[in-house]
């Protein structure tokens, strides 16, 4: 069994490929990189595709369009996504998070402020807590607010009528949704990983925007490094870009981008020191599983939930990691990837058998 210390891989602190927002991508030019309409916002097709049918039905019947909830790893345009429907729809968008709605009377001055129709975006709706629930339960079915006056046996309910409104949720955790709440939302859309084509184009509508002179060879070089996230692609184009400028002649050709994304230790399939300690300690120190999640994560001093939302998505859209039922399994893929031979029989390998939790 190895100890972590026994690996030379760095611990990074603001790793370049996580799909989290890191303070630099708040930057003033990052907000025009947003598309603003359905026909600007490359992939996610099947999700475009039904939600213009859904506005365009909503529009004509003059209601609000039905709750909506997005899932899927982050970093995909969740957001993004929740912005142009407000604005197909021709209405204000009001953008709050689950850890930000604190206490019920949070959640009450949300919704009284909105105007008819609006759209409430939550975050990480799965972080709201149980008593956000139940406040939310009549607001997203009678579009109405129960206040309990008072207390003990002379408290009252008092119901105060809201305007109608769009609840668009978004998580990375839909299993983590309790069903009442799940079962509210009239739509469910999984957002996928974006292909290398997608990314491409993300890559070169950003650098038109910003002003990067970008090869097309260069961006598709970005685009199979950025695991599949367009805010990974735009956040490299912006670092490769400082490369190119100081290295090349200020154009992100296809070596520039190979030599600045190899000296940011971005390897050529997107995976960086997080993916690659998990999997070394999954192939060295478990002998490729299986092996819990829990185990692996404190192995390699990380949450559990960073290598599950972070890692695990990418990691298994390569093929490399197969979710087994009795834990993590390293495939012979993952094996080949980090250098090392596979030694087990790939046909009766448990690490083959894809059971999905
Ligand atoms: N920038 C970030 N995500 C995008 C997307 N899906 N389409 C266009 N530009 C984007």
């Amino acid at each position: 069994m190895l100890e972590s210390s026994e690996m030379n891989f760095e611990r990074p602190q603001n790793r370049t490929v996580s799909p989290e927002v890191i303070p630099n991508d708040a930057e003033e030019p990052d907000l025009n990189l947003r598309p603003k309409t359905l026909s600007e916002y490359i992939g996610q097709d099947k999700v475009k595709e039904n939600m213009s049918v859904y506005i365009e039905a909503a529009k004509k019947r003059g209601e609000p369009l039905d709750h909506v909830l997005l899932y899927g790893p982050p970093g995909l345009g969740k957001t993004t996504l929740s912005a142009i429907i407000a604005h197909e729809m021709g209405v204000n968008i009001r953008i709050t998070s689950g850890p930000a709605i604190e206490k019920p009377g949070d959640l009450a001055a949300l919704l009284t402020n909105l105007s008819e129709n609006d759209v409430l975006f939550i975050d990480e709706i799965h972080r709201l807590s149980r008593a956000i629930e139940e406040v939310l339960y009549p607001a997203l079915e009678d579009y109405a607010l129960d206040i309990i006056i008072g207390k003990g046996p002379s408290a009252r309910s008092l119901r105060i009528d809201l305007p109608k409104f769009t609840l668009i949720g978004a998580t990375t955790r839909a299993g983590q949704l309790t069903s009442p709440l799940r079962d509210r939302f009239g739509m469910l859309q999984r957002l996928e990983l974006y292909t290398c084509e997608q990314l491409c184009d993300i890559i070169m509508r950003s650098a038109v925007i910003l002003g990067i002179a970008c090869d097309k060879a260069g961006a598709m070089e970005l685009a199979r490094r950025a695991r599949g996230t367009p805010r990974i692609a735009n956040r490299l184009l912006k670092r490769v870009r400082d490369f190119a400028e100081v290295i090349g002649n200020g154009r992100i050709t296809e070596d520039i981008a190979k030599i600045a994304l190899d000296r940011m230790e971005i390897d050529s399939l997107g995976l960086d020191n997080l993916d690659k300690r998990m999997l070394d300690m999954l192939i060295r120190g478990y002998n490729g599983g299986p092996v819990g999640l829990e185990t692996l994560a404190s192995a390699i001093g990380e949450e559990s939930v960073t290598l599950e939302d972070v890692c695990e998505p990418f990691l298994m859209q390569l093929g490399f990691i197969a979710r087994t039922p009795r834990g993590r399994c390293a495939t012979a893929l993952a094996y080949r990837h980090m250098g090392y031979e596979y030694t087990k029989d790939e046909k009766t390998d448990a690490s083959q058998q894809t059971f999905f939790e």
